[in-house]
């Protein structure tokens, strides 16, 4: 395998970052670091409301503009994406349109993200059966999948890298069997987007769900929702809102017909600051280069792979690169313990369950890796 260099890539955008003159963060998978460039998009959206009162005409441009650089961003139309303040929103308005009579099931990988989980099982009160696929160790085998979804299932959802153990589920595969048994999917693309290449007329997923503050450089609150164009006009939502119908500026109290487009998994009033910062966070990152940051980020995985080898610790993020996104989950006897005493060397990563997660982006370099495995020698007590 030829060498990477794995300097070129931060020497390329790592200046436009400045908490990296402070400290080695290396958490993305929790919240992307500030830009200069969505650092300035703030200072734009105030520039704008203050000169200019209210540019609410310029204001749902920018919502269009997001819009589409999402669309592009995962290879879909912009007719098919609704904007949103945070995952869920399109999650729970897909929910709010299906009908579980006929097919009352709903099957969920055991890797979902508390949202989805919530979500799906808040439908139980509208007759739904959820049925979690069961995990095996840090993988779920699509035979699993095969046993649980059946001709009574009307949507499995999954995720495509799961945020408790950085593991990869097989979109493709899961997705040809339910669309086999008439099933609808629904991929939540949250730690995945920003993190390798994402198209969904390739993967074929009916819908998905993300927002931008990890790996997409934005920050919080502005999330999207794709539904695949032939689906749109057979789902009508009823969790709802003024942003959702077929004209907004209609202003009417006495009817509601759903956009003729994905913005009907809208609702109210746009996140406008979050999209001044989202836009510029998507726009950083294609240019900086997802294709290149998969390469880079799996380089530096070689090294936290082989250093944490060493230390004797457990890394349980599947070894196989094609199984795993950005993260990489490094198990600990006390992880709350290990991430302060990383903190206190101003070292930035997170936890969930018993894994510290360290997650590596376009950004990170050699040594931020490095100092990592440094502090992890240090606190070798804490690995299990
Ligand atoms: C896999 C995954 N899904 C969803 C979310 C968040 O969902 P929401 O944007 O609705 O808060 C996160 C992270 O916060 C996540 O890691």
């Amino acid at each position: 395998m030829a060498v990477r260099d794995l300097s070129a890539l931060p020497a390329r955008c790592r200046h436009r970052f400045p908490i990296f003159e402070r400290q080695v963060y290396i958490n993305s998978c929790s919240q992307g670091a500030l830009s200069d460039a969505v650092r300035g998009a703030y200072q734009d959206y105030l520039r704008d409301w203050d000169e200019q009162g209210a540019p609410w005409e310029y204001w749902v441009d920018r919502a269009e503009a997001a819009r589409a650089s999402f669309a592009d961003l995962i290879g879909a139309e912009p007719d098919e994406v609704a904007v949103t303040t945070s995952e869920s929103p399109g999650v729970s308005a897909l929910a709010s349109a299906l009908d579980w009579r006929e097919r009352p099931k709903i099957v969920i990988s055991d890797f979902e993200f508390p949202t989805i989980g919530q979500i799906w099982h808040a439908q139980e009160r509208r007759g739904a059966e959820v049925v979690h696929v069961p995990a095996q160790g840090a993988e779920i085998p699509l035979e699993a999948f095969d046993a649980a979804i059946d001709e009574r299932t009307a949507i499995v959802s999954i995720t495509a890298v799961c945020f408790r153990n950085g593991s990869r589920l097989d979109v493709e595969g899961i997705t040809r069997l339910a669309h086999e048994r008439g099933a609808l999917v629904l991929l939540d693309a949250y730690q995945a987007v920003g993190t390798y290449p994402l198209d969904v007329p390739e993967l074929e997923v009916d819908f998905l769900g993300a927002g931008v503050l990890k790996y997409l450089l934005g920050s919080a609150g502005l999330g999207f929702f794709y539904c695949r164009a032939e689906l749109v006009e057979r789902l009508w939502p009823t969790q709802t809102g003024w942003f959702a119908d077929q004209d907004i500026f209609q202003m009417d109290i006495h009817d509601y017909s759903p956009s003729a487009t994905a913005r009907r998994f809208e609702s109210g009033t746009p996140p406008i600051p979050s999209l001044y910062a989202g836009i510029a966070g998507m726009e950083l990152m294609k240019e900086i280069g997802i294709e290149e940051t998969r390469l880079h980020v799996l380089g530096l995985h070689e090294r936290l792979y082989a250093g944490v080898d060493e230390l004797g610790g457990k890394i349980v993020t599947p070894r196989d690169p094609e199984k795993r996104g950005a993260l990489v989950c490094i198990r600990s006897s006390d992880v709350l313990e290990l991430v302060r005493r990383l903190a206190g060397e101003q070292i930035v990563t997170s936890s969930r369950d018993d894994v510290l997660r360290v997650s590596p982006h376009c950004y990170n370099t050699v040594e931020d890796v490095d100092a990592v495995l440094a502090a992890l020698a240090k606190n070798r007590e804490l690995l299990a």
